[in-house]
């Protein structure tokens, strides 16, 4: 989704604007530009990559952007910023202005030229159009006209100032020494700063070279806290990997100690008896809200159910939900934020996990609990996934001791578990060439399946989605009970079929399931700790041993490595596949 960044200090804007936005570029985009003030507001802007651009612009003062498109196609014209028709005011917008029709309508006949098809245009020609002798007042007034979700920011050549506002979209603000930063995205300047201050909805930002303020919507000042980042510019980049994607596969085992870590700082209690739990999440965070359900309908003894944010947020209310899980790593998917609206609005108890300080689910959810990945720059969720899981054992094993229903003996069990994992994670790593052999093997498939059982049943799904998402071949997951009942139809002779046969009480039926394939002549590929299956199937992989409950994290990892290598052979974009975005704020 779009990304913004803005600069004020001492520094040359140009560069540091590009340099910024390259660390945008995970968001995903579809064109870019820049506005730095220079005597005068000059803007580059175009469609296509940031290397695009070229700008040679002096000045200290700028924003910049990369868009992703929702109102009017990509193209040069339709890029951000914006500048008026006095050329005074620029602007940069993340979001949906909804009322923009009316706006624009009511501009043209005031007699604003627009350049644009974008809803965007609207906020630079309000500006200009209630401008009379203060910047910040023409900022409150238009902001206040506007209906949607926005972050905005924008700039006026005759004032060393930059305003911005945010609702429901990402707005983090950099404090520097004589010099202040704001963006979508903490990575935007990390390089510069670690010292930051999350926006919240309904808030704008005043920035100077030498201070940062804040206002409500309503122009009164509000106080707000610095936080400090404890990772390093170095974290969002790529550190001799050839791929975002296989460096954060690699930082596994670092991510889940920092969270669990994290996770043992904050004494977190949930003391009540919940009769029943609802997840609700969109892709992979919904895999992760899966294997929730089985862990907690295993250990808790609860009925839990899982929904896709984009159907519940349309569900009427049945019966009353007393306990609503919102997973998003990024905190921004707009049907996750939807849904937390409604849950809160139907007055339920919401949890939110994510991997973004300060991001929009944190203004919606009663309580939040950080997974602490680090920045993940690759589109396919692999390190966020991996922590996610973490965070959810955490909190059944937290809540099953509180509410007695895990003995001592028990919790103990489970968390000495839970500090192993990161050990697991690295055996998962050395299995590296093996996803190299397989994944030579899959490469000429036009479809591969992907079977389970039970609490691993989620992770052939997340598999599948990772292997279609960035190596663009079609994968499907099916629980293997369910391959007679239609799928096995489309299984051939080399078929490929991958399968999870954990140690667990579905053992023996997988092992009859994957004879079923390899009878119908299936390629068949088993993750598994037991040497047995090695009897039933092409290739074993030996997965290591670990109580089933958490067998969904090693498994999980091979299937990440497998489906990276598969899109690397087959030389595919594989940080920025195509169509998707890192974070989905659009519904
Ligand atoms: O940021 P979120 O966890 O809410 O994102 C939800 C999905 O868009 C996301 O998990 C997506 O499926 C992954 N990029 C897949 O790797």
């Amino acid at each position: 989704m779009c990304g913004i960044v803005g600069y004020i200090g001492f520094r040359n804007a140009t560069k540091l604007l590009i340099e910024s936005l390259k660390r945008l570029e995970y968001r995903g985009y579809d064109s870019a530009g820049v506005a730095v003030i220079d005597g005068k507001i000059n803007i580059e802007k175009r469609k296509g990559y940031i290397t695009n651009l070229n700008p040679k612009f002096n000045g200290n003062i700028g924003i910049g952007h990369t868009r992703w498109a929702t109102h009017g196609k990509p193209s040069d014209i339709n890029a951000h910023p914006f500048i008026d028709c006095t050329g005074n005011f620029a602007v940069v917008h993340n979001g949906i202005i909804e009322n923009y029709m009316k706006l624009r309508e009511d501009l043209i006949k005031k007699g604003h030229k627009f350049s644009s098809d974008t809803d965007s245009e609207v906020i630079v020609h309000l500006i200009e159009e209630n401008y009379k002798d203060s910047f910040r007042d023409a900022f409150f007034k238009t902001v206040n006209m506007l209906k949607g979700s926005f972050a905005i920011v924008a700039i006026h050549n005759g004032e060393r100032k930059i305003m911005g506002a945010k609702k429901e979209s990402p707005l983090i603000i950099g404090i520097g020494d004589h010099e202040n930063f704001v963006a979508s995205d903490i990575p935007a300047f990390l390089k510069y700063t670690n010292r930051v201050i999350t926006m919240q909805d309904g808030e704008v930002c005043e920035l100077t070279d030498d201070f940062v303020r804040f206002y409500n919507f309503g122009g009164k000042e509000i106080k707000k806290d610095v936080e400090y980042i404890n990772w390093s510019a170095e974290d969002a980049e790529k550190g001799g990997y050839e791929h975002f994607m296989l460096k954060e596969i690699y930082e596994e085992p670092e991510a889940i100690e920092r969270t669990i870590h994290s996770l043992f700082s904050r004494d977190f209690r949930i003391k009540n008896n919940f009769d029943k739990i609802v997840f609700v999440a969109c892709g992979t965070s919904y895999h992760a809200s899966l294997i929730g359900k089985y862990a907690i309908e295993e250990i808790l003894k609860i009925p839990v159910e899982v929904y896709y944010a984009s159907e519940y947020r349309y569900r009427p209310e049945v019966k009353e939900e007393p306990l609503v899980i919102l997973i998003t790593q990024s905190g921004e998917t707009a049907d996750t934020i939807a849904a937390a609206k409604i849950a809160k609005y139907r007055g339920y108890r919401t949890i939110g996990i994510t991997n973004v300080l300060g991001s929009s689910i944190t203004n919606y959810v009663d309580n939040i609990i950080y997974t602490s990945a680090g920045p993940e720059i690759g589109v396919a969720a692999t390190k966020t996934f991996i922590t996610q899981i973490i965070a959810i054992y955490y909190l059944i094993f937290k809540f099953g001791y509180y509410n007695g229903v895990l003995s001592r003996g028990k919790f103990d069990y489970y968390i000495d578990i839970l500090w192993k994992t990161p050990e697991i994670v690295e055996k998962s790593l050395l299995l590296e060439q093996d996803a190299i052999e397989e994944a030579e093997k899959l490469k000429k498939h036009g479809d591969i399946f992907y079977i389970a059982r039970e609490i691993n049943y989620p992770v052939a799904m997340e598999g599948a989605l990772k292997m279609k998402e960035i190596s663009y071949i079609h994968a499907e997951a099916y629980p293997a009970g369910e391959l007679k009942h239609g799928p096995l139809a489309l299984i051939n002779e080399g078929t490929p079929v991958i399968s999870i046969v954990s140690e667990d009480k579905t053992y023996d039926k997988m092992l009859s399931n994957i004879r079923e394939v390899s009878a119908r002549g299936a390629y068949v590929i088993a993750l598994s700790p037991k040497e047995e299956v090695k009897k039933y199937v092409d290739k074993w992989i030996k997965m290591p041993e670990i109580d089933y409950i958490f067998s969904p994290i090693p498994n999980t990892v091979f299937l990440q490595l497998l489906a990276y290598h598969t899109a690397k052979i087959l030389g595919r974009e594989i940080d920025k596949p195509k169509n998707l975005a890192k974070s989905v704020t659009v519904e």
